[in-house]
Parts: structure tokens; C-alpha cells; sequence
């Protein structure tokens, strides 16, 4: 493993409190600073795997929440009555009969910590980051509440601007937000949509 990464402090932290990612702290840290998930919220985690989102969200939607998670690979086994995990891209998930499997009423909250692969070839890239937020986009459209809130990964491109006007028309307040835990030398960043319209 790399130097770079055993030094990490999140890494670590991870490590000693459990977390299967030090990718958890940019999610907790976005929701203390914008309250986005609550007690009995019903959540789903686009890109769930190894699942140290479902790990903090289960505690945060509580026993009478649901979470249900999403990955186009197998999410190692998280003993955690409120939450349901399954494998499939999320640019083909019939997401509504999804739910309506699992029992469920539409989401209150989404996240999405997807991440598509980066070729370094600036248009490819910008392509693809297009593509992906826009099959995330149709399952926001169709999973979740008016009112609900969503978080979503993205990265500084060329397209960051059509992404934010398409998420304003859609929320009522949207922020851009880089956590602590975000590398500082990655362009990743965090829209923070809240109240869908
Ligand atoms: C950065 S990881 C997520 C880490 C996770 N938030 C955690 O806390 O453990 C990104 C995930 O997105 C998944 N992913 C990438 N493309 C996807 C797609 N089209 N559909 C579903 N999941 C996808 C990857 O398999 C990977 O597990």
C-alpha cells in the first residue's frame, strides 16, 4: 500500500473506529454542516460499496429509518437490520420497482459517492462525469420525495456549470462543498442539493 495512504489521518481514523472507508468523514462532516439526513429517513447510497456510508447512515436514520444501498459490485455484508444492499449499475436500475420490492415509499435523502473512471483525457473525462450525473439525475427524478435532500459527488469540469444550473431548477438551495477529508490535491467536490421542488 502506499506511504501516502498509511499516513493519511482519515485513513487511520477509519481504521480505529471501524469504518470500511475514510470516505465516511466527507459524509458526516457534509451533513453536520448541512443537516441532510434524519431519524426515520428512508435513504439510498448510489455507489455503496465497501459501505462505510450505509455504516454511518444506518445510525443516522436510526431504527425506524431504511437505507438501501447500490453498487455495480458485491458490498461486503453489513449486519445492520435497516439496511439492504444490491448489485447493479445505476445507469440501468429500474429504481421505483426497486423500492416498491423493498417495501418502501420514495426516498427522503440520496447520496451518491460514484466516481466514473478517469481516463486524464480532459474530454473523455468531462463526457463521462456528464453521463453519470445524468442517470444519477433520472433516479433523483424518480426515487425522490419533493422536499428530500441530495448529496452528490462530483468533479471540477467543464460541464460543473450545466450540472449546477440542472440542479438548481430541481432543488431549492444548492451548495458546492469540499470536506476536510476531500484530498486536497483531487478536484473532487460535493454538491449539496437541498429541498427537491
Ligand atoms: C468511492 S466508492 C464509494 C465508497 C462508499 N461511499 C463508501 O463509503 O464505502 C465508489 C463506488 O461506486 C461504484 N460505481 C461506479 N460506477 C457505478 C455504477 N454505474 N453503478 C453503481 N455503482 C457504481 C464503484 O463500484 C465503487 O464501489
Amino acid at each position: 500500500m502506499a506511504r501516502f495512504v498509511l499516513k493519511d489521518p482519515f485513513y487511520k481514523k477509519a481504521k480505529e473506529e471501524g469504518f470500511r472507508a475514510r470516505s465516511v468523514y466527507k459524509l458526516k462532516d457534509i451533513d453536520a454542516k448541512y443537516h441532510v439526513i434524519k431519524k426515520g429517513d428512508i435513504v439510498i447510497d448510489l455507489g455503496c460499496s465497501p459501505g462505510s456510508f450505509l455504516q454511518v447512515l444506518s445510525d443516522m436514520v436510526g431504527e425506524s429509518g431504511s437505507v438501501i444501498g447500490i453498487d455495480i459490485l458485491p458490498t461486503p455484508a453489513l449486519p445492520r437490520k435497516n439496511v439492504k444492499t444490491i448489485q447493479a449499475d445505476i445507469r440501468e436500475v429500474d429504481i421505483v420497482k426497486l423500492l416498491g420490492e423493498f417495501g418502501l415509499a420514495r426516498a427522503d435523502a440520496i447520496t451518491c459517492d460514484i466516481a466514473p473512471n478517469l481516463s486524464g483525457i480532459r474530454e473523455v473525462d468531462d463526457a463521462r462525469i456528464e453521463e453519470l450525473f445524468l442517470s444519477v439525475l433520472n433516479v433523483v427524478t424518480d426515487a425522490l420525495k419533493p422536499g428530500g435532500n441530495f448529496i452528490i459527488k462530483s468533479f471540477s469540469t467543464t460541464v460543473q456549470k450545466s450540472i449546477t444550473a440542472q440542479l438548481q431548477k430541481k432543488f431549492t438551495k444548492v451548495s458546492q462543498y469540499k470536506p476536510p477529508a476531500s484530498r486536497a490535491v483531487s478536484s473532487e467536490i460535493f454538491f449539496v442539493c437541498l429541498g427537491k421542488k
